[in-house]
């Protein structure tokens, strides 16, 4: 079986101990076999692997140091590794706020076989949640985290859900076309948590939001609003996007909103 991460590719502390991916994957592989009493090629830890094969080898993300978060969604405990060296290594309010949209908007969102892809996803939380609701994700993001954000969807996702998510580099306005080409790729939902804050990218990240939504994608963008900036944002999202405000959360600032492709 191909890993998805080596023990070579992966921070030296997750390699040692019981904890490690590798003796974790193992383990899960073991458990599949056991439980089913599959020890040929028809077990379920095979029918799993051509799912795994799909997912891409990353570069490791080589934080110094790592914590260990644990969250409660979908009926399910999720357990993310976090690091508060990179923006896109900590679950940030946004994506706690889409969880729960999710969660309990599951039926109405009809989010069983869903193809959704997330922007931004950082450590993983949102594409882990819509993943253990039944949907088809795929999480993307800068190169640097995507080793992080593998390890945290495998871990939280292997042998409980139907569709095994799948990780892919994915650069603001970036090779769009050729990575992402219409004809082959469509979503039914854009997933983005905070992903507008100080930066300079903004210009590129609503260029890439507008090119992944299609006639019928729908796209959920949750944001901690703060700063005059972020309303900035706002105003050019909705001549791009007829929008919709779903949810405030005010002990948290984050909001929600839907929005759905302008087609003049
Ligand atoms: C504030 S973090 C939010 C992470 C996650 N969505 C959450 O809410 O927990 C912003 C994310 O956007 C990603 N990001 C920033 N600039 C980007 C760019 N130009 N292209 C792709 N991703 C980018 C970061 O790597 C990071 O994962």
């Amino acid at each position: 079986m191909d890993m998805c991460l080596s023990s070579e590719q992966r921070p030296k502390h997750l390699v040692e101990g019981p904890s490690s991916p590798d003796g974790w994957l193992e383990a899960e592989k073991e458990k599949t076999l056991q439980k089913d009493g599959a020890s040929g090629p028809s077990g379920d830890f095979n029918k799993i692997e051509p799912s795994l094969h799909s997912l891409q080898e990353f570069v490791p993300t080589n934080y110094a140091s790592y914590t260990q978060e644990n969250y409660l969604f979908a009926g399910k405990e999720i357990v993310m590794q976090e690091s508060i060296e990179s923006y896109g290594a900590v679950v940030w309010p946004g994506a706690m706020a889409l969880c729960q949209y999710l969660e309990k908007h599951t039926e109405e969102l009809n989010l069983q076989d869903a193809k959704i892809l997330e922007i931004g996803a950082g450590p993983g939380l949102v594409s882990t949640v819509a993943s253990i609701l039944g949907a088809q994700v795929t999480a993307t993001d800068m190169p640097d985290v995507l080793g992080n954000l593998q390890y945290n969807l495998l871990r939280n996702t292997l042998n409980c859900t139907t569709h095994l998510p799948e990780v892919r580099e994915l650069v603001w306005g970036e090779g769009l076309e050729q990575n992402f080409p219409k004809s082959t790729f469509y979503y039914d939902y854009i997933l983005a948590s905070d992903v507008v804050y100080h930066h300079y990218f903004l210009d590129k990240l609503l260029t890439t939001m507008e090119y992944l939504c299609q006639p019928g994608t729908v796209l959920l963008w949750a944001n901690k609003f703060r700063f005059s900036a972020d309303y900035e944002f706002l105003e050019k999202f909705k001549q791009v996007f007829d929008t919709t405000f779903l949810a405030e959360f005010p002990e948290s600032t984050v909001k929600i909103f839907k929005g759905t492709r302008k087609w003049d």
